[in-house]
C-alpha cells in the first residue's frame, strides 16, 4: 500500500462511528467508510487518509506493530494490555467506567479467596493487590454479568456505561476503579517519520473535541 497516507485503525461498532465523525469534522472525510458495511479499507487520497475497521481490542495491536499509524482505543484496553504506543489525545467519547459489581446486598466477608470474573484480569489483579485482598481471577470473554448470577464468581470487574446491564441483572456497583474514554494513539516510529502529518491531524481532532 502507498505510504504517504496516514493509516488509521478504527474500532468496529458504535464507538468507531463516533470516532470517525470526529475525524470527518477535523477535515479527514471518507463517507464511504461509514456507508459500506462489508468493505474494510477506505481511502481519501485528497485528505491523505486511509481508514480500516478492526475489532476494538485489536486496534492497539495494529498501531503498536505499525500496520496502522494511528488509531482509537479505549483507555481500558490501553491499561489492560499496555501496548507500546503514544497516547496523543483524549477523544472524550466512549465514556464509561471500570467498576467492581456484585449481586445486590453482597458483603465481602474476607474469610476466603474472593472470586472475580472479568475480561480485564490485569486491571482487576492490580486493583485487589492495592487492597491486599486475596483473589481468584476467572477470565471470561464477554457477558461477564452472568458469572455471579450463576455462582461462578462473587464479583465482577467490568465496564459500566449506562448501568442498564447491571440493573437488569440485579447487580450493583460496589466501587469505581477508573474512568474510561477513547484515546487517539500513535505508532512510535510513525510519529517520528510522519510527524508533521500526524501532528496536524491530532491538533485538528483536539480542536473538534474541545468544541463538542
Ligand atoms: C459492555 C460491558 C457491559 C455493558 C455495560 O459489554 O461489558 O456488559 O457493556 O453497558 P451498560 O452499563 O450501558 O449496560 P459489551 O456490550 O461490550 O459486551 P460483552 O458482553 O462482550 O462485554
Amino acid at each position: 500500500m502507498k505510504n504517504d497516507f496516514i493509516n488509521v485503525a478504527l474500532p468496529k461498532g458504535r464507538l468507531g462511528e463516533k470516532v470517525y465523525s470526529l475525524f470527518e469534522k477535523a477535515g479527514y472525510p471518507c463517507r464511504e467508510a461509514v456507508e459500506n458495511s462489508r468493505k474494510l479499507v477506505f481511502e481519501n487520497p485528497d485528505a491523505g487518509i486511509r481508514y480500516f475497521w478492526v475489532k476494538p481490542s485489536d486496534v492497539a495491536i495494529y498501531v503498536e506493530r505499525g500496520a496502522a499509524d494511528i488509531g482509537a482505543a479505549g483507555k481500558d484496553l490501553l491499561i489492560e494490555y499496555g501496548p507500546d504506543v503514544y497516547e496523543l489525545a483524549d477523544l472524550r467519547t466512549g465514556r464509561c467506567r471500570m467498576a467492581v459489581a456484585a449481586p445486590k446486598g453482597f458483603r465481602d466477608d474476607l474469610s476466603g479467596t474472593l472470586k472475580v470474573a472479568t475480561k480485564f484480569s490485569n486491571i482487576a489483579r492490580e486493583y485487589y493487590r492495592g487492597k491486599g485482598r486475596d483473589i481468584d481471577i476467572i477470565h471470561l470473554n464477554g457477558s461477564i454479568e452472568i458469572a455471579p448470577i450463576l455462582g461462578l464468581s462473587d464479583v465482577i470487574v467490568d465496564i459500566v456505561e449506562t448501568g442498564t446491564t447491571l440493573r437488569e441483572n440485579n447487580l450493583e456497583v460496589i466501587d469505581t476503579i477508573l474512568p474510561i474514554s477513547a484515546r487517539l494513539i500513535a505508532n512510535k516510529s510513525s510519529y517520528r517519520f510522519k510527524n508533521a502529518e500526524i501532528r496536524k491531524l491530532a491538533d485538528a481532532i483536539e480542536k473538534v473535541v474541545s468544541h463538542e
